[in-house]
């Protein structure tokens, strides 16, 4: 027995001893270490919350909470394999429903969990307003709350409004950083001129007087231009993992959705297999339109319009249309957190093929630095 075996008597009294100091050995840490060999083991599990499912707890939570349930009509995605930590549908984002009934208006508040909305049920009329910026909530637009921005909805039309709500919650819980701050009434004032929206600066048209703001920009992506843009693409397949995959870029810098979420648009050919890949990072999935399957890990899901699916970090995965009779591409929104991972030089893939690691066509010559790689983190043997 040497003199730091951990079945020693006298060290496990040092051992104990050292609590009542509150301190630890590093040398109680081996099983740590061991299990991070080969990477961490995923967080939670792969689960699909099925679109008919939601959407019916929605409308009995809404029948029950009644009017108390102004603004906190929302059921979020429990990750079935998460039982520790905050509630979450991976261990850093929550992902959930939303419904906001007829002429109701959601209260005003911000909280520093970077928030989005992606309308599922949604109208011309309906809007949210953040930090003073109403933005429209028609059908599959993507809607920004930056952290802590001022924001609240509002529904003058006599139908029901629904929506994903996707916050950052596991991540700024773990790093206990929440702060939460109610406005106080239930709408903030408006900017009384469109002009002074930060879509509109942030446009290919921008004003000469002063300098674009990069951050914490209320924005919206309408999805008749998603659309536009998908069809721009044509046939192109895209990308042999993600296929066609599209990027909601920060309008100003190129960057991150929102500095701790990126948001993509995925359309999946007829007759798409994706290659079976993991990334650090987690995300959360939402049919569109269109039908396929997931698979994460041994687990199989056929998926269809409305389903939101969770895939946790480092798990293995891949996402195929194979139903080429069909002829109907599918079509997922998704939410992930490769920035959050990608500012700390964590970020990493596997097979190693850093996400826009490809270049760009036609342009020879220009070398390509790619979005996301991370150099600091390669393959065991792999030199680059
Ligand atoms: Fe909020």
């Amino acid at each position: 027995m040497t003199e730091t075996d951990p079945s020693g008597d006298a060290l496990k009294e040092f051992d104990a001893a050292i609590r009542t100091d509150h301190m630890v050995g590093q040398w109680t840490f081996e099983p740590i270490l061991e299990a991070a060999t080969g990477g961490p083991t995923p967080r939670g599990t792969g689960h699909v919350w099925p679109w008919k499912t939601a959407r019916a707890r929605l409308a009995e939570a809404s029948k029950t909470l009644g009017p108390a349930g102004v603004g906190r009509c929302n059921l979020t995605f429990l990750n079935p394999g998460i039982t520790q930590g905050p509630p979450g549908s991976t261990h850093t984002i929550a992902a959930g429903v939303q419904i906001m009934r007829a002429h109701e208006v959601c209260w005003s508040h911000r909280h520093t969990m970077s928030a989005l909305r992606f309308v599922i049920e949604g109208n011309a009329e309906a809007f949210t307003v953040v930090d003073g910026e109403p933005l429209t909530m028609d059908r599959f637009d993507l809607l920004l709350t930056p952290r802590f921005s001022w924001h609240d909805h509002h529904n003058p039309t006599d139908e029901e409004v629904v929506w994903l709500d996707v916050l950052d919650l596991g991540l700024t819980l773990g790093l206990n950083q929440a702060f939460y701050e109610p406005f106080g009434e239930a709408s903030q004032p408006q900017h009384p001129s469109a002009a002074e929206s930060q879509g509109l600066r942030a446009a290919s048209l921008r004003p000469v007087w002063e300098r674009p703001r990069q951050e914490r920009l209320p924005i919206r992506y309408p999805w008749a231009d998603v659309v536009k843009t998908l069809a721009a693409y044509g046939d192109t397949v895209g990308d042999p993992y993600d296929g066609l995959a599209l990027r909601y870029a920060n309008p100003v810098t190129g960057g991150p959705t929102l500095p701790t979420m990126d948001c993509w648009v995925q359309q999946l050919a007829p007759g798409f297999e994706g290659l079976s890949h993991r990334r650090t990072s987690s995300s959360v999935g939402f049919v569109v339109s269109g039908h396929g399957r997931v698979e994460v890990g041994d687990d199989t899901w056929e998926i269809g319009p409305g389903d939101t699916f969770a895939i946790p970090n480092y798990a293995w995965h891949r996402l195929s249309n194979p139903d080429d009779a069909a002829a109907e591409p599918l079509r997922i929104f998704s939410v992930h957190d490769i920035p959050a991972l990608t500012a700390f030089g964590l970020f990493y893939e596997e097979p190693v093929r850093a996400v826009a690691a490809h270049s760009a066509p036609a342009v020879p010559g220009i070398p390509h630095k790619p979005y996301y790689r991370n150099d600091a983190m390669l393959a065991q043997g792999e030199t680059r």
